[in-house]
């Protein structure tokens, strides 16, 4: 097995040159999505994947993000009250990300996951978002993020955001 060290890391766009088949995080719908959905999703603008990849290019994670709208009354009065009466908030939707079963437990997750929240402040900035959204697969999943501080939306507890403004004051 390759070493791993943060320098042989690296978050990149999915791409021919990444091998899909050999990917697995143990919950099949993920596997069956990076395998069989993913790059055309991507072909499609549907949803942008970044990979992280290990060494000589083993894929060890992923995630993907797509743009989405938080219906106004879903999201909690403390956060509406700072909030213009629009239908929709925009949001960044965190839809999947996964480690592979063979990297379970040494921070790849945390990795993957503060690149794509960092990533979403970023485009947060050219295109409003105010949140950055998940939906929790499973308990597992929930307790995952909630360990991030992530909120549930009251009406809808397998969804989980976080503010823009949160992810502003920890990564600047
Ligand atoms: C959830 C998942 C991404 C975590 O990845 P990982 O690489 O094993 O986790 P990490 O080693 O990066 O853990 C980072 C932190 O999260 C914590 N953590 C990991 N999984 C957790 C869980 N299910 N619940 C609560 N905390 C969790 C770790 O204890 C660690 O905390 P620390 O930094 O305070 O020590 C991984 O288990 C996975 O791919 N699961 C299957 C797919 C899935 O459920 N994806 C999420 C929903 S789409």
């Amino acid at each position: 097995m390759v070493g791993v060290s943060a320098s042989n890391l690296r978050i990149e766009p999915l791409g021919e040159q990444h091998d899909r088949e050999a990917f697995s995080c143990g919950v099949e719908a993920l596997d069956r999505y990076f395998k069989g959905f993913a790059a055309q999703d991507v072909r499609r603008r549907v949803a942008a994947t970044f990979v992280l990849v290990i060494g000589d290019g083993e894929v060890a994670g992923y995630y993907t993000l797509s743009s989405t709208g938080i219906p106004f009354q879903d999201l909690p009065q403390s956060i509406t009250r700072k909030l213009p009466k629009y239908k929709y908030m925009p949001a960044i939707l965190l839809g999947r990300l996964a480690v592979s079963l063979k990297y379970r437990g040494r921070k790849f997750g945390d990795y993957l996951l503060v690149d794509a929240l960092k990533r979403s402040l970023r485009q947060s900035r050219e295109v409003g978002a105010m949140a950055v959204v998940v939906d929790a697969k499973d308990d597992l999943a929930r307790s995952f993020y909630s360990h991030y501080q992530f909120i549930p939306l009251p009406q809808i507890p397998r969804r989980l955001f976080l503010p823009m403004e949160t992810l502003e004051r920890s990564f600047t």
